[in-house]
This record gives C-alpha cells, structure tokens and sequence, in this order.
C-alpha cells in the first residue's frame, strides 16, 4: 500500500520534475560534520568498533581531542540517541542556539551524538567483516542489538574519553526502549548512567493508535513471507525509496503539501509547527532499516508488551528455551528515568507510559508537553521544541547533575 502510494507519488513528481526543476539547496546534502561546522559549532568523530563488529560513528560537539575533566566539572557527558528510522542529523536541524546538541553545549555540558548500525555514519566499512550490500548477514539485527552493543560501546567510549563515571541519557522514540533494553541486558549500565530521559517513548504499546502502524500490523505478515521469498534481510528499503520523493517534495513550494502528509503520517498527525526546509534535510539522512527492527517493533505493538525478538517458536525454543520471547526486564532500570510526552503523539499513550512506569521503581518525571498540537517528529522538527522540550530536558540532567533528589513518581497517577 505505501509502496504504491509512494510510486503514484513518484510518477506525478517526475511529470512534475520534467517542467520545472525544483531548488535543493546543496546544505542539505551536507554531512554531519559540516553541517555543524556550518552551524558554527566545533565537531569531532570516532570510530566505535561494537563486540559484535558493526563500525560506528560517533559525534563529539568539542574541539578538544584530550577533554580536560577540569572544564566539565560536575556536568555529566550527554549522549543523544535518535529513534528507528532517525539519524544524528535529526538533532541539529534546527540550527545554532536552537538545537538540542547546542542547547546543551552553549551552557557548557560536553555533548556527544549516536549513531546506530544501519546509519550512514562516516566511515566507509559498516562492519569489520560484513558490506553491507552484498552480505545479508549484515542486516540480522533488532532493537535489541543496538541496546546491548552499540549503547553500551559508545557509553564506555566517552567514559574512558572523558575519564568520567557516568553519562546523561536523552532518546528519541524507540531510543527510550533501547535504554530499557540495555538496562534490563546489562544491569551493570546502571552505575555509567545519572538519569535516562525518553521522549515519545513508552516501554509498553498496547493503547498506540498510530494508523501507520495498524495498517503494518495487519500487513506484516504478508510482508515477512515476501521478504522470506526474496531472501531479503534488510526491509524492502523503503527508507531508500521514500528519500528522493520526500526529498523532492519538500524542495518545492506546489508540492509542499506532499512533504507535510508524509510527515503527518510518520508523525501521526499533522503540526504547526514543522517547516520543510528541515524536513528535506531529515529525508536525506534517512538510516537503511533491518527487516528484524520492524518485525520487533510491529511485534510489541501488536501484543502490547515489551519482549525480545520473536524467532517463531522453533528458534525461540533453542534461543530462550521456551516457546515465546522473554519480556524485558524494565524494573532493571534502577538510574532516574523520565518521560516525555507529546499530546498529538497518537504513538506513544498517557496510559501506556503509567502502566510501565508502575514496574519502574525510578521515574521521577512524567513531562506532558504544554502544547496541545505537539506530535512524535516535533521533538526533532517542531520549531519551539527548544522551549517546549529542550529547556525543560536540560533542567533535569542539570539538577540531577546538582544532586537534587527526586522522589520516584508512584501510582496512583494524577490525570492531566
Ligand atoms: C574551541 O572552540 C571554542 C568555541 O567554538 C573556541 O572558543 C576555542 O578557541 C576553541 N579552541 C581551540 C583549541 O580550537
Ligand atoms: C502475547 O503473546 C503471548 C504468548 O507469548 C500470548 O499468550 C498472548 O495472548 C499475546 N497477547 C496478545 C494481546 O496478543
Ligand atoms: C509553539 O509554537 C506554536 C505555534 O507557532 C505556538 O502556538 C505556541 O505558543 C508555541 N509555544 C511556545 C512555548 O513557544
């Protein structure tokens, strides 16, 4: 269905493209680092190698190659994890000052940037011995990989880097159940992080009524079976395919009104707050996705739970020895945790959120956003996001910095 869309869509572009070639501004072909340097802002890159070699890049807004502890002193690092789908770039869009990365950076915090496995990154090889077009091997990956290595690697990383003890944690979407992920693996990551702050996120989907994922939900099946049939790892690319036509789209005043459906569909609801300009450039960092990552995602949301990748029950026997995925552990999560959420995120439920937040014994936030029109890409997109996320965002990693002792929000919750 979306494929289809997607096609008419390209076809009535082109015919469009042939008569008058609509501008790209070059910036948004821009990489990660120029664009900061763009921005005016100092960036350097390191090359992650997790244990499971998939090469990474990570970003670190700093001119310093050897930190002096001394500058940062009591600050903790922040590392900025983007969501599925997302990339680093996601953070910077909107500009000096504005951006969260600078938000952070202008108040003296050493800022560092994630970027999973699937991203473009900087580096040429993606994996020490995989490439990933010619070897499926490359794509066997779900949420769960990203959580337990390529978090835990980049953590360590800025901790021996910084030679400090602990790092602040702020996610985008599917980040915050990465971080859940990662705490209920590795439980030792509890003593390397001061708190974990998850913006449209919630552990738990049962009460999600984001119409893309209703409509993947009934067609996943379908999917699996011709992606089986085309031995096809990697998702039928369709991040690749939606990039020239969102491109296109957003770099033209007549068909702008494509540009905010599609993102009106990926965000669950249109905003007021989006412009298009940014949306290109979003649309052009587009991560490849792995087949696994949807199958898990679409898996959660349809039995409303938070469990590990469902093999089907054969290999599910031989890999958990039982016949079903295991649930994560989110009581594991001991660090103060926190929550973000946005009113017209269809995504992400209130409900949902206090359900997990019961089996939680740290949350000491509960952000409702005090904008009714806010919506899931507004924390990437929305351009008073500085106001209504950022500021807020940074108040707590600060406090928690300051060592302002938050009590653990418990049921029963107060509706807002
Ligand atoms: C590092 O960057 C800051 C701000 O961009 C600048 O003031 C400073 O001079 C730079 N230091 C070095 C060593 O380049
Ligand atoms: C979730 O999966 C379990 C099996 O692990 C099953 O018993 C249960 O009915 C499923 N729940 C829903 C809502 O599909
Ligand atoms: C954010 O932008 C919207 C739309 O322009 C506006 O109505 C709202 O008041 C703004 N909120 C803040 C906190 O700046």
């Amino acid at each position: 269905m979306s494929l289809f869309l997607t096609t008419v869509i390209f076809f009535v572009y082109i015919q469009h493209y042939i008569h008058c070639k609509p501008y790209i501004d070059p910036q948004v072909d821009w990489t990660l680092e120029e664009r900061i340097a763009g921005h005016g802002y100092p960036v350097q890159t390191y090359k992650i190698i997790t244990e499971d070699g998939y090469v990474l890049s990570l970003y670190h807004i700093s001119n310093d190659t050897t930190p002096n502890p001394e500058h940062y002193k009591g600050k903790s690092p922040v590392l900025l994890v983007h969501g599925m789908g997302g990339s680093p770039h996601n953070f910077v869009v909107l500009g000096a000052r504005r951006a969260l990365p600078y938000y952070f950076y202008d108040r003296g915090y050493d800022v560092w940037l994630f970027s999973a496995r699937g991203s473009e990154g900087s580096f040429p090889e993606r994996h020490v011995k995989y490439d990933w077009d010619q070897d499926k091997a490359y794509w066997k990956y779900s949420l769960h990989e990203i959580a337990i290595y390529d978090l835990p690697a980049c953590i360590d990383f800025i901790l021996i880097h910084t030679s400090r003890e602990k790092v602040a944690l702020i996610g985008h979407s599917a980040a915050g159940n990465e971080f859940f992920a990662m705490f209920s693996e590795r439980p030792e990551y509890n003593a390397k992080v001061t708190v974990a702050v998850s913006w449209a996120s919630a552990p738990i989907l049962k009460r999600s009524d984001y119409p893309l994922a209703l409509l993947f939900s009934t067609l996943v099946d379908v999917w699996k079976g011709l992606n089986n049939l085309l031995g096809l790892e990697e998702f039928v690319p369709i991040t690749q395919t939606f990039k020239p036509v969102i491109r296109l789209a957003c770099a033209d005043s007549e068909f702008r009104k494509i540009c905010i459906l599609v993102t009106a569909v990926i965000g669950s609801h249109t905003s007021v707050i989006q412009h298009p300009e940014d949306i290109q450039v979003i649309a052009s960092n587009l991560p490849r996705l792995s087949s696994r990552q949807i199958y898990h995602f679409m898996d959660n949301v349809n039995n409303g739970s938070f469990r590990k990748y469902d093999y089907g029950p054969k290999k599910n026997l031989k890999t958990y020895g039982q016949l079903y995925p295991p649930h994560y552990n989110i009581a594991a999560a001991k660090v103060p945790t926190a929550f973000f959420l946005g009113r017209r995120d269809s995504i992400i439920q209130l409900e949902d959120i206090y359900e997990a937040v019961t089996n939680i014994p740290n949350t000491v936030k509960i952000h409702v956003i005090p904008f009714e029109k806010f919506t899931h890409v507004d924390y990437i997109f929305g351009r008073n996001a500085t106001e209504m996320v950022y500021e807020p965002t940074y108040q707590l990693v600060r406090d928690i910095d300051n060592g302002v002792v938050f009590l653990p929000i418990r049921p029963p919750f107060v509706h807002k």
